[in-house]
């Protein structure tokens, strides 16, 4: 018997990709869409889909397992696949100074940025980490999160390193998002290592990194390769040790200063690299190639005010998959994958069908999680979203608000405002 039958949604909208792979090209803006759509959930899973009336002719259903979602649409859940979920403090004096005409790197060398949310983290305590995380974790649910990916890189020694990564892993278990660990311990050198970048390196490589591995707290081992913090040559070298005790690798490239990185981590064979505003063609060609996901982070530009955005089209016409994702940390801090989608739309001229992609199959696929998630399609997990709109175009386009009504995440409604339980058939 069904554990719940959605009817009756005005439009149901998803990328189909049967197999999990991405959609490329001019396949990104394909979705399948359905009117006066049902969907029947068992088990965690999508057990059927289609017109309302087909489906409850065919399905066995209690009315109080009925869920009506007349005048709404379905999408799948997002998946957000590059977040700082776990961090102390807040920055917001920083805005400030940002607006005040001060860059990244000035507020970083004057002690702020990463350094200052360092020591918030640092000195937080296991309890406050977990209880700030958590609260972050609500709240993107509550936004239409659905599988996020999350990363330590604010302890920057041994102990919290290791915390960030077990606080991921405690709220994997015991929250309905689904959680991707990342062990970020090349975020930035830390004040210990200054004087001595490549002794730090040599530290997470032979020190982190077996700990992580051995004790499988991370999925992926990400790097900030950037002017000011790791460059081309110690990014591989930590990437390289990663991949050799099993991890995958993604890394941040190319946010500020093309350093050459996007092309180091496609000829490595990475799942994804994020950031990419400077990434220049022949990198973009090479990512094509070795099918490293671009994870696309329009939130950072806009905080930084620097109104330069990655060149979205240029990788989707060369036939890279393409993902959108918050970036969520103190710099930039947003919990909604509903804000990226317009940022997406209105600075990197995606239309929302590509923007949705992006969001959902294309960002699982930066995961490695597509093959049972990011679609919505017989089999796959019942990941979903009920938005109080009429339609998908209405992503990206009515903005600064919640369009989320209801979550469904595995089956379970999560989160619901207002939406009818025991509809009667008909
Ligand atoms: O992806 N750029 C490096 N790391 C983060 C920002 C971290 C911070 O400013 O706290 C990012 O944007
Ligand atoms: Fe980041």
């Amino acid at each position: 018997m069904p554990d719940l039958v959605i009817v009756h949604a005005k439009e149901l909208a998803t990328p189909l990709s049967p197999d999990g792979k991405p959609l490329l090209g001019d396949d990104l803006r394909e979705l399948f869409v359905l009117e006066d759509a049902a969907v029947v959930v068992e088990n965690g899973n999508i057990a059927m889909l289609g017109p309302t009336r087909d489906v409850l002719a065919s399905v066995d259903v209690p009315p109080e397992n009925i869920l009506d979602a007349s005048g709404k649409t379905i999408i799948p859940g997002f998946v957000d696949p590059h977040t700082h979920l776990i961090f102390g403090g807040a920055r917001e004096k920083e805005l400030v100074m940002k607006i005040e005409g001060k860059s990244y790197m000035e507020i970083l060398e004057a002690g702020g940025g990463i350094l200052n949310t360092l020591k918030a983290t640092r000195n937080a305590g296991r309890e406050s980490l977990l209880a700030q995380s958590r609260k972050r974790l609500d709240r993107m649910l509550a936004y239409g999160t659905t599988t996020a990916e999350a990363k330590s890189g604010y302890g920057l020694d041994m102990d919290t390193e290791i915390l960030s990564l077990e606080i991921i892993g405690e709220l994997d278990r015991t929250h309905p998002v689904d959680l991707v660990p990342t062990f970020l311990g090349a975020h930035l050198i830390p004040p210990e290592y200054k004087n001595d970048p490549d002794g730090y390196v040599n530290f997470v490589i032979e020190k982190v990194l077996p700990v992580v591995a051995s004790q499988r707290l991370a999925r992926f081992c990400d790097v900030f390769c950037e002017k000011g913090a790791f460059n081309v040559e110690q990014s591989q070298r930590i990437l390289q040790a990663a991949k050799d005790r099993g991890l995958e690798i993604k890394a941040h490239v190319d946010e500020l200063v093309p350093l050459g990185g996007s092309r180091m981590v496609a000829e490595m064979g990475a799942r994804s690299a994020e950031h990419l505003v400077e990434t220049p063609d022949d990198a973009i060609e090479a990512m094509a190639r070795s099918g490293t996901a671009a994870v696309f982070l329009p939130g950072t530009p806009f905080v930084l005010m620097t109104h330069h955005y990655p060149r979205a089209r240029n990788f989707i016409e060369a036939g890279v998959p393409v993902a959108l994702a918050t970036d969520l940390n103190p710099n930039c801090w947003t919990e909604s994958m509903q804000m990226i989608i317009t940022l997406a739309c209105l600075e990197m001229k995606l239309t929302p069908p590509e923007a949705l992609t992006a969001s959902t199959l294309n960002a699982a696929y930066a995961l490695g999680l597509s093959e049972d998630r990011g679609s919505l399609e017989v089999g796959k997990r019942a990941d979903l979203l009920i938005l109080d709109a009429p339609g998908h175009l209405h992503l990206g386009y009515h903005f600064g608000i919640n369009l989320v009504e209801a979550v469904v995440k595995g089956g379970q409604v999560s989160q619901a405002h207002g939406l009818q339980h025991g509809t009667e058939l008909h």
